[in-house]
């Protein structure tokens, strides 16, 4: 299902000297004795996951389906990026077929983004799913209270059943008001945190209504789990893509770059992103994460890569069998010089243009990683992100770091409360007006 390969960045014998540390690490995670080991219900979630629930989120996203036009996922971060990585993935990219859309909104505090969801949303039948683990996330509640206004405008005292909480089972300001007005709600486990919860009803309710078939993306993850389970570093691929990274990262490599070849996975590397960002960004450590699509970037930030700083590391994403595929055919003028191309499937120009980049950015000493999947569907996707989880833990605990905190993240907002007049913020306040 996935295969890796480090062979355009160093040598075997390089990585080999991080072996014994990589099965530390494996250790530290599996037997929930590092850091942050209260937030690893993610590790067993494939199999160990509430089944009632998984259920019950099925039924809802067809009621969903029934009712809706539009779903609006109301959510900001760990809280939205799973679902959003997934639908995108596997929808179409020009969809022929009328299904209910989901759009998102809570993830950004713009006013404009604002008034124009809910103008675009005012002839449409539409449901709201509210997703927040903490339940006092400032731009999803803000926006959740601005859609309810519009919910109750449209269906009265019927709004109710249009809405769907994702949060804590007992805290939190959403489970209150999900307690108290009724909305069906799905739990986010505590044991959990939001970058590791695509897999909960978090990213699951969203996925499902966009006809995702949500078994078998469990399925991929589940088959994902008992590989990466395997304490042996020359099978255990998720243990040395994390040994890579360190070794990379050692090798004053401080930015990893990754690329992808297919649009639809630009949404893939933005939870990428956040699920390494946030779980390795800290102590003053930590890889940057980066993304791009190529070849569209070859044209900007491919200068950058090839001739500029060299700080990074490329991993790129190859999909061995695309989706679709299509013959490019001789023309009697051969204006353009294509010829040569004569019977070969688009897939092939874009495959050489990988492969090519990959010979000239390795040339360019940016060492590549490779990630191939057999394609783009259910159970890869499980796979990969399951495999990527895995990887984050090790790589993070070889570095000496909690994957599963992110105290950084605090300090905007406590500036944001005061400068807002939030109560309780009064000092703070008097300080940075000043
Ligand atoms: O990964 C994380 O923990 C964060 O990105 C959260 O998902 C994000 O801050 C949203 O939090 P909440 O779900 O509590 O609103």
């Amino acid at each position: 299902m996935l295969k890796f390969n480090y062979k355009y960045a160093f040598e075997d014998a390089e990585l080999k000297r991080y072996e014994s540390k990589a099965l530390e690490a494996f250790d530290t995670l599996t037997k929930k004795t590092g850091a942050g080991n209260d937030f690893l219900g993610w590790l067993r979630h494939p199999e160990m996951y509430d089944k009632d629930e998984f259920e019950r989120i099925k039924k809802a996203a067809l009621k969903i389906q029934k009712e809706s036009e539009v779903l609006v996922v109301v959510g900001i971060g760990g809280s939205y990026l799973g679902a959003k990585a997934v639908i995108e993935a596997l929808s179409d990219y020009f969809p022929l077929n009328k299904r209910t859309e989901i759009v998102f909104a809570g993830n950004t505090l713009s006013s404009t983004y604002m008034v124009e969801l809910l103008k675009y949303l005012e002839n449409k039948d539409f449901s709201v799913n509210v997703i927040s683990k903490s339940g006092t996330t400032t731009e999803p509640a803000v926006a959740f209270r601005l859609l309810k206004e519009l919910l109750i405008k449209k269906y009265g005292n019927e709004y109710v059943s249009r809405i769907y909480a994702t949060t804590d089972k007992t805290k939190g300001a959403l489970r209150v008001q999900a307690n108290e007005l009724r909305y069906e709600s799905f739990i986010v486990p505590d044991d959990i945190g939001g970058r590791y919860s695509w897999f909960t009803a978090v990213g699951l309710l969203p996925i499902a209504c966009a006809g995702v078939d949500i078994d078998k993306l469990m399925a991929g993850s589940l088959k994902a789990m008992n590989d990466c389970y395997v304490k042996d570093f020359s099978k255990n691929l998720a243990l040395q893509y994390g040994a890579s990274r360190n070794l990379l990262y050692n090798k004053e490599k401080e930015i990893e770059i990754l690329v992808t070849y297919e649009p639809k996975l630009a949404y893939i590397s933005e939870w990428w992103k956040q699920l390494f960002g946030e779980s390795e960004g800290k102590d003053g450590k930590g890889i940057f994460p980066a993304s791009l699509v190529y070849s569209t970037d070859l044209h900007s930030m491919g200068q950058f890569v090839q001739d500029g700083k060299r700080i990074m590391f490329e991993t790129v994403l190859k999909i061995k069998e695309p989706k679709k595929d299509l013959l490019l055919k001789k023309e009697v003028s051969d204006l353009d010089g294509l010829n040569y191309l004569d019977s070969k499937p688009l897939s092939f120009v874009n495959d050489n243009a990988m492969m090519g980049t990959i010979f000239a950015h390795k040339d360019g000493n940016v060492p590549n990683l490779l990630i191939e999947l057999d394609r783009i569907d259910e159970e890869n996707i499980g796979y990969l992100l399951y495999f990527m989880m895995f990887s984050c833990g090790i790589t993070c605990y070889m570095q000496g770091v909690n994957p599963f905190n992110q105290p950084g993240v605090e300090s905007y907002k406590k500036n944001m409360f005061a400068l807002l007049g939030k109560p309780g913020y009064e000092e703070l306040a008097k300080k940075l007006n000043k």
